[in-house]
């Protein structure tokens, strides 16, 4: 011991000067909430961090200065920034590995919002959903109990005005306040013995109480939301829906060609979702599947198995 003690006592002064030295602190630490410094932090550790999330990022183009993340900066920085802060406390990989999961949850929504705040969209699609209602929807669904329904993602509303016909309320819900509010000019407060109640989401929550909802449903919308906003929404419909209640929810599965990939690249804008996340998430959640079915050229997408339609549902407790 005595040898170790006289080795360490002649090592030159400046090797302790160096160890005692603190390491600059990381800058997740000074700005925990800003996506740019987390992605520059991955950027660096990108070896140390799991292959999927490494995949995420380069599928996603993540790299700090890109200009999504630029764009969608502030959006990021509201919705995900008290998670960030908790994160930076300990940036290690695996922090570091959720820290990006989340940047992409609201990257994504941020991108999905922003693309259906305005445009042709809605015109377009309100003539086909007639046929698609008769031939693809209605067949599945018409067991269920409308009473008291929720829409996700409304768009304009050319759903609810088939939806109204059976519910006696309906909670309509979109990210964006301009689709909202189109759909409360087109129905008002109550039509015809259904009322309705308009809420806007975040863009991962369902704004109603809990067991409150016997129908859930969402068509040609969760086709672009990124598999973990799917998985978010399916845990909020596991809290919103009445035990027997069930969902109706219109999905991507181009996942299975593309996984952990950017909407915004895919054919037809699909996100990463799969039929077979789909049962992971509802079995996680405590739901079950009713039905699913894959949805392709016969339904009128262009190409086979590129969405996929599930029912689920919430059992009741034994
Ligand atoms: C392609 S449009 C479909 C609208 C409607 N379901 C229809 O069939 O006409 C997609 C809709 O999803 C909404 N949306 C996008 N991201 C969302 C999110 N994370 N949560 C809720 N709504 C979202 C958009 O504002 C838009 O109204």
């Amino acid at each position: 011991m005595s040898e170790l003690n006289a080795k360490l006592r002649s090592l030159p002064a400046r090797i302790f000067k160096n160890m005692n030295r603190k390491m600059p602190a990381s800058p997740v630490k000074s700005a925990p909430r800003d996506p740019r410094e987390w992605i520059k932090l991955a950027r660096e550790k990108f070896d140390l961090l799991p292959m999927r999330t490494q995949e995420l990022m380069d599928r996603h183009e993540l790299v700090p200065d890109a200009n999504a993340v630029v764009f969608f900066k502030d959006d990021i920085e509201r919705e995900a920034g008290v998670t960030l802060e908790r994160l930076a406390a300990n940036p290690e990989p695996a922090a570091i590995a959720q820290a990006i999961d989340e940047i992409i949850r609201w990257l994504t929504v941020s991108q999905c919002a922003h693309a259906h705040r305005e445009g042709l969209y809605f015109a377009h699609a309100e003539p086909h959903m007639a046929q698609q209602w008769e031939r693809i929807i209605w067949p599945i669904i018409k067991e269920e109990d409308f009473t008291s329904t929720l829409e996700l993602a409304c768009g304009h509303g050319r759903n609810t005005e088939f939806l109204r016909r059976f519910a006696k309320s309906i909670d309509v819900i979109d990210v964006n306040q301009v689709c909202v509010d189109a759909c409360r000019e087109r129905f008002g407060s109550q039509r015809d013995g259904c009322s309705f109640r308009y809420r806007v989401t975040s863009g991962n929550q369902l704004p109603v109480e809990s067991s409150s909802i016997s129908f859930g449903y969402s068509w040609d919308s969760m086709v672009h939301f990124d598999k973990l906003v799917v998985r978010d929404y399916v845990f909020e419909f596991a809290r919103a829906l009445k035990p027997g209640g069930s969902a109706f929810l219109h999905h991507s599965n181009y996942g299975t060609i593309a996984p952990n990939s950017s909407w915004t690249k895919n054919h037809g804008n699909r996100s990463d979702m799969t039929a077979e996340l789909m049962r992971e998430y509802v079995k996680e959640a405590g739901l079950a599947i009713k039905f699913q079915r894959l949805s392709g050229r016969a339904d009128g997408w262009g190409i086979d198995d590129l969405d996929c339609l599930t029912l689920l549902f919430k059992p009741v407790a034994s």
